[in-house]
């Protein structure tokens, strides 16, 4: 048997704009994704989240739900056009309700809200003005991050700024496939540093209103790992190491952008003026203390020698012929975890860390008796469990664990076409039943270890 920490955290992990539905109900304003899932040609399946799991109307239900399956913690994330429709200035009090209902459910279910305040579902009237390009964006968040301490700060004692910056910048404005859609490096660098600096803005804010809170940001990750000893394979790991985890975690923890991945950016003309955009005082902003770090890990980079040379923003991965995959394509590369936490807790010494989103996508359906019996999460899920362990081991102080997803949900550009709950979700009734992997995960919190 593995045993955790006495006061290890076992949790499910959403996002508003997956779950929620209700994308025009109560004054709710319209976010990017609504927009851009509305456009014609963005989702794989032509789906989009006006209603997806519906999770607006049966709060209820699916707090009893976790609560039954003993999850002690539960990651979710508010949508902003919900409180300020316009982005800014009014705010629209029947979204303040709503997650001040789903706040008080969840408590009263003894599960601990972990609340993301940005999982990228930014008003379309911000957009309109840029967007994350606008250093004004970042000013409106800090504004929409006051509004929400305060209405929730006496509860919610768990604050995450931003979910994985990395991804709303450069899918978002670079690569594309993520809204708003725009395709150009040089808005996309600037769209990082206005994220990076709304959340150093927003940390003392959110202090000041919520008492004894504990704040910290979610990255997502690439452990690259290279193709064959070659110098060239080497250089191929630096680069994707360096823009999607030093380009973030560096001026997170102090360092300033990584000199690398700046002059890469610069020569590719990513940096109009020199990065002039970046002022004086925003490196010592970003680099606000926090008290813990999030960490989300689905896959490993193995990577050669022109990874990145598709132009895209994560790498073009070798495969091994004896690898596993998860229907997203990622390999199952449990090590990695370990690697993970043992190589950014080392390096960077964050107070804490959360293993924020795991979780893999397999497609199991209902089979006659009506149970899912998907095998491969749990094994996915035991595995990564266990390489979690090893870190804890090796002393780092992780915290806790939160599996992408409670329920199946809408998957940004993949639309319905990938399941990565714990719970199956029956898109047409909302019928919703745990999966096979939901059981045993609730016997894993229960006895608060793995064999
Ligand atoms: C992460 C996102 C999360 C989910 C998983 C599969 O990048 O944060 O919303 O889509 O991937």
């Amino acid at each position: 048997m593995k045993t955790f920490p006495k006061d290890f955290l076992w949790g499910t992990a959403t996002a508003s704009y997956q779950v929620e539905g209700a994308w025009n109900e109560d004054g709710k304003g319209e976010s990017i994704w609504d927009r851009f899932a509305h456009t014609p040609g963005k989702i794989e399946d032509a789906s989009n989240g006006d209603v997806a799991c519906d999770h607006y109307h049966r709060w209820r239900d699916d707090v009893a739900l976790m609560r039954d399956l003993g999850l002690q913690a539960y990651r979710f994330s508010i949508s902003l056009p919900r409180i300020l429709p316009n982005g800014r200035g009014k705010v629209n009090q029947p979204g303040i309700d709503f997650y001040n209902r789903l706040v008080d459910a969840l408590l009263e279910a003894n599960i601990t809200p972990f609340v993301t305040l940005y999982h990228w579902d930014l008003p379309q009237a911000l957009q309109d003005h840029g967007g994350w390009v606008s250093r004004d964006t970042a000013q409106a968040f800090v504004e929409y991050a006051d509004v929400v301490s305060r209405a929730l700060g006496d509860r919610v004692k768990h604050w995450i700024t931003h979910n994985e910056p990395h991804v709303a910048a450069f899918l978002g404005y670079q690569e594309g496939n993520h809204a708003p859609g725009m395709t150009d490096g040089a808005s996309a660098v600037k769209a990082s540093h206005h994220l990076l600096l709304s959340h150093g803005w927003s940390v003392p804010i959110i202090r000041q209103n919520s008492a004894r809170a504990q704040v910290g940001i979610v990255l997502n990750t690439a452990l690259a790992m290279p193709a064959s000893n070659r110098s060239e394979d080497a250089d191929a790991v630096r680069q994707v190491d360096g823009r999607v985890q030093r380009w973030f975690l560096d001026p997170l923890y102090g360092r300033h952008y990584p000199a690398d991945i700046f002059a890469e950016y610069a020569a590719q003309g990513f940096l109009p003026d020199g990065g002039s955009f970046i002022q004086s005082n925003d490196l010592r902003a970003i680099a606000a203390s926090t008290d813990f770090l999030g960490l989300n890990y689905y896959n490993r980079s193995f990577v050669q020698q022109g990874a990145l040379a598709h132009g895209g923003v994560f790498p073009k991965n070798v495969r091994l012929p004896d690898a596993n995959f998860t229907e997203m394509d990622w390999e199952i590369y449990p090590d990695g975890l370990y690697q993970l936490l043992c190589r950014v807790y080392f390096d960077y010494r964050p107070p804490k860390l959360f293993v924020t989103e795991n979780g893999a996508s397999f497609s199991d359906a209902p089979d006659a008796r009506g149970s899912v019996n998907d095998q491969r999460r749990i094994d996915y899920l035991r595995e990564h469990f266990a390489a979690a362990h090893r870190a804890l081991q090796a002393g780092v102080p992780l915290a806790g664990y939160f599996v992408w997803s409670l329920m199946d949900n809408f998957e940004w550009a993949k639309g319905y076409t990938q399941r990565f709950g714990i719970v199956w979700v029956d898109y047409k009734t909302q019928q919703r039943i745990p999966k096979a992997s939901a059981r045993w995960y609730a016997d894993v919190i229960r006895r608060n270890g793995i064999e």
